[in-house]
């Protein structure tokens, strides 16, 4: 599979959809036990996705080097797990709270080769899209 700032982009819109969906959810009901999910859905998945997205349209050639794919391994498997053991966990189902280190884990590796690739493959001579 290609991954490339479109794909980051795509994915990020159901962050969005999911995201704001929880947060109509908590108003609706007067709940806010899943307010952790709902900002780090929003923020994590939304948000910071659709940069690294925008940022990977401008500079294609970070989008394809194996950083960029990793990376995009690494948070959607990792996002998903976490935001699962933290509902979990927030709903007072407590056994669930080891697959959040995994899932953040993940994550992090993610944001640390995005930072890795940034420097390495982004820059006036990296072949910004015109
Ligand atoms: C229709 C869209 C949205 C609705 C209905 C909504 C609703 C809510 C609600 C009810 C809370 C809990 C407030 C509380 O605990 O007092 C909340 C918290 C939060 N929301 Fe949203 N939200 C929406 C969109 C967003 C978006 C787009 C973002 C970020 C990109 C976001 C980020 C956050 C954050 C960071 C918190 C935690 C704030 C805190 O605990 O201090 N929300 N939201």
């Amino acid at each position: 599979m290609t991954i490339t700032g479109v794909t980051y982009i795509k994915v990020s819109v159901v962050y969005f959809v999911i995201g704001v969906l929880l947060g109509m959810y908590m108003s609706i009901a007067h709940d806010y036990t899943l307010t952790g999910v709902h900002a780090h859905l929003n923020l994590l998945g939304w948000a910071s996705f659709a940069l690294a997205g925008v940022i990977y349209w401008l500079f294609p050639r970070a989008a394809a080097s194996v950083l960029g794919k990793i990376q995009f391994w690494a948070h959607s498997i990792g996002l998903p797990i976490m935001m699962i053991g933290l509902a979990f966990v927030l709903e007072g189902k407590t056994s669930f709270e080891s697959i959040i280190p995994i899932g953040a884990t993940l994550v992090v590796v993610s944001v640390i080769l995005f930072a890795i690739n940034v420097f390495m493959n982004v820059g006036p001579r990296a072949g910004i899209r015109k």
